[in-house]
């Protein structure tokens, strides 16, 4: 089946924070913006996922969710079959969100005054939800070699000061795409494990790699060290369905699984009846959607990094995976509101690079989700924004 992500859905209006949000946020209502912030997609669903919720329409009952065991089915086939996990299907809880359920995990390992490992630049909700909770962030600044991001464990292990409690690990990253190469995640497990650490693994852009480039879960670069992982992820990035607000959490080890249980359950909460519906449609029956829109976003980035790689003074690190590219305008001297100014003047809103923390001035963070053609009028107004440099 083919399907056509050329077309630009009319979404202005229509409670699209991508869209809607633009004028509480970066303050201009001009309705010629093209969003590039926001991480979700231009795109509509798969005709399963919309099927399926068509199906809960036309039976008309809309009351609470009761027994997952099919949803619990369709996670643990779907990380076995693309991602070579054979998890547990019992291992799988359902949260309000990964967001939500990166809170469970910190209420399950950590009290207020705790420590959290976050590695800088990284999504912005780490950051927010740790400091909301009463926890301490400590960034643990990622280094850039040859154009991608490390972790540096090394620096780490020399900063702890035993009032840790949980590293965050985001795999694939946001921003800039990393793929971690089971090695790197081995060792990073290994570190948690010599340090008594609980390692929380987001893996919620585990469906968005290139073609060609594998993923590797957590659970199967280092699975002696499972006793102190928890990984959260959701149908909602690689299918386009976040606002379903239905994340996965994964607790293969039993006594860890236990612990979180106890914190789920008192919050009393059943799953959300249609982002069960679309999650089932995203996993059961929606690959091939998963694999046509995987080599769109590929060619987005391949015409997005060349065309912006040119404009002097600015680069694009290199991406395997997601649709959020991460540029540096460094070289070009400005400031970060200089560099945001110049974007909105052009008609274009990213994401500012500083939301990401550590290492984040001076770059700005690109979301590639668009209809190709709606991609290079931003990049054309982009480059006609930086023309006065050259
Ligand atoms: C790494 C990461 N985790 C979590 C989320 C948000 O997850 P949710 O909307 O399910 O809370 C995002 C959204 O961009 C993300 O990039």
């Amino acid at each position: 089946m083919t399907y056509d992500f050329d077309e630009q859905l009319p979404l202005r209006g229509r409670h699209v924070t991508k869209y809607d949000g633009i004028k509480p946020v970066f303050g201009t209502d001009d309705p010629d913006v093209i969003p590039m912030w926001v991480a979700d997609m231009d795109f509509a669903a798969s005709p399963a996922i919309r099927a399926a919720l068509q199906a809960e329409i036309d039976l008309g009952y809309m009351g609470y969710f009761g027994i997952t065991a099919r949803a619990d089915r369709a996670v643990a086939n779907w990380y076995k079959t693309r991602h070579g996990w054979d998890v547990d299907p019992g291992c799988v809880r359902y949260t309000h969100g990964v967001v939500s359920g990166f809170g469970d995990v910190l209420a399950t390992f950590s009290d207020p005054g705790d420590e959290i490992i976050v590695f800088a630049p990284v999504y912005h909700a780490f950051f927010r939800q740790a400091e909301n909770m009463g926890r301490v962030v400590i960034e643990s600044p990622l280094v850039e070699r040859d154009g991608q991001f490390y972790m540096d464990l090394e620096a780490l292990q020399a900063a702890l000061t035993g009032n840790e409690k949980i590293v965050t690990f985001c795999s694939p990253h946001n921003p800039g795409g990393r793929i971690w190469s089971a090695e790197e995640i081995k060792a990073l497990a290994a570190f948690c494990a010599k340090n008594d650490l609980i390692l929380l693994s987001d893996e919620i852009h585990m469906d968005l790699t290139f073609p060609g480039v594998d993923f590797t879960p957590t659970a199967v670069a280092a699975p002696e060290h499972i006793d102190r992982l928890v990984v959260l992820t959701a149908a909602s990035k690689g299918f386009n369905v976040a606002g379903a607000e239905t994340g996965l959490l994964l607790a293969p080890d039993a006594s860890v699984r236990a612990k979180v249980d106890k914190v789920i359950a008192d919050r009393e909460s059943s799953p959300n009846r249609f982002g069960m519906a679309i999650l089932c449609a995203a996993f059961e029956e929606s690959g091939d959607w998963s694999d046509a829109v995987r080599a769109y976003l590929s060619e987005n980035n391949r015409i997005f990094t060349e065309r912006m790689s040119a404009i002097p003074g600015v680069s694009v690190m290199e991406m395997q995976s997601t649709y959020l590219s991460w540029v540096d305008f460094s070289a070009l001297g400005m400031t970060d509101d200089e560099l945001m100014q110049r974007h909105l003047t052009a008609k274009v809103a990213p994401s500012p690079g500083t939301q990401f923390r550590h290492g984040g001035s001076g770059h700005m963070r690109f979301n590639l989700a668009l209809p190709r053609a709606t991609l290079l009028d931003a990049i054309g107004r982009i480059e006609k924004a930086f023309g006065d440099l050259q």
